[in-house]
């Protein structure tokens, strides 16, 4: 953030407010896979405490967009900016000291550890001690017990002496989002939370987020128009790795574009926002690079 605290400011700088920088800002975001655009000159703001969807066909760039906020892969071209920051080249961790947390579209968890010791190590994870091998686990009784009281408040209480295998695909999803969220992130970004999950589950993530802190910045990537409805108000949709639209959630399932790339054209189906956009179809293209 640049508000000049100390030093004179520079005469072109404008005049101070109170008005706090959108969470995350990206500007003309691209980046190639071969010869194919993945993500093609993006531009979103997603202002403080949002709730923000991210929608498109499979390969309409989604998770390479997250990639790119999360510092997982370097843009070819544009800027990411969170809380004001430009974090364009910084490596993941370091966004993640700024707050940025997310989720993968792929469950990465320690499966030989129970759901008490994947939330004890991921709390300890803020911590600026490193995590030491002969250090007894009863000295992590802090971490512990934030990792409990996560657990409690978002309906896993019941599961901390479990494995990942013997939790459902729903219980899953939802501890990888308190995973994610136990380094305490300020914008959190969930690809496909409600992915493979039946309508009961979908429910259970459903309501997990909507129970995040209203503070909290949030921006899901899902298919799902039910799951969205619930939690998202503002849609931003990509095709082929292109912007298409964004707007308030109803809207853009108005959208004749939307409508079209989704249901194909004259489809009455979707009426006026009500209906739910089916499983997309794959884009005309692939890629062709590595
Ligand atoms: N590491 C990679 N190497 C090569 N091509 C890639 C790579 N990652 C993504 N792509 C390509 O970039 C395009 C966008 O992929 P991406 O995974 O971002 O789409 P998505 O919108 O998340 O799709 P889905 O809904 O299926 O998860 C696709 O054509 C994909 O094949
Ligand atoms: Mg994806």
């Amino acid at each position: 953030m640049t508000t000049g605290a100390g030093g004179a400011p520079a005469a072109s700088t404008p005049p101070a407010t109170s008005t706090p920088p959108p969470a995350l800002e990206i500007t003309g975001l691209s980046r190639r896979f071969g010869g194919l655009f993945a993500v093609r000159d993006v531009s979103l703001s997603v202002p403080p405490g949002a709730r923000f969807g991210v929608i498109g066909p499979n390969g309409a760039g989604k998770t390479t967009l997250f990639n790119l906020l999360s510092g997982e892969l370097r843009p070819a071209s544009g800027t990411v900016r969170l809380h004001g920051r430009d974090v364009t080249r910084l490596s993941p961790p370091r966004r993640a000291a700024l707050g940025l947390g997310r989720t993968f579209q792929i469950t990465r968890l320690f499966a030989d550890l129970t759901v008490r010791e994947n939330l004890t190590l991921a709390v300890h994870g803020l911590s600026r001690s490193r995590l030491q091998m002969l250090r007894p686990w009863r000295s992590y009784r802090k971490e512990q017990r934030r990792a409990e009281e996560l657990a409690d408040s978002f309906g896993l209480g019941g599961r901390l002496r479990h494995k990942p295998r013997e939790l459902s695909h729903g219980e899953l999803r939802e501890l990888e989002v308190l995973l994610a969220l136990a380094a305490e992130p300020t914008v959190l970004l969930l690809d496909e939370p409600a992915a493979g999950l039946s309508p009961a589950e979908r429910v259970g993530i459903q309501n997990l987020i909507t129970r995040l802190p209203e503070s909290l910045t949030v921006v899901v990537i899902e298919h799902d128009m039910n799951v969205l409805r619930e939690v998202a108000d503002w849609l931003a949709v990509l095709h082929v790795g292109q912007l298409v639209t964004q707007g308030g959630t109803a809207d853009v399932q108005r959208h004749p574009a939307v409508r079209e790339l989704y249901l194909g054209s004259g489809s009455a189906a979707g009426e006026a926002g009500a209906g739910t956009l089916p499983t997309p179809p794959t884009p005309p293209t692939t890629a062709g690079g590595q």
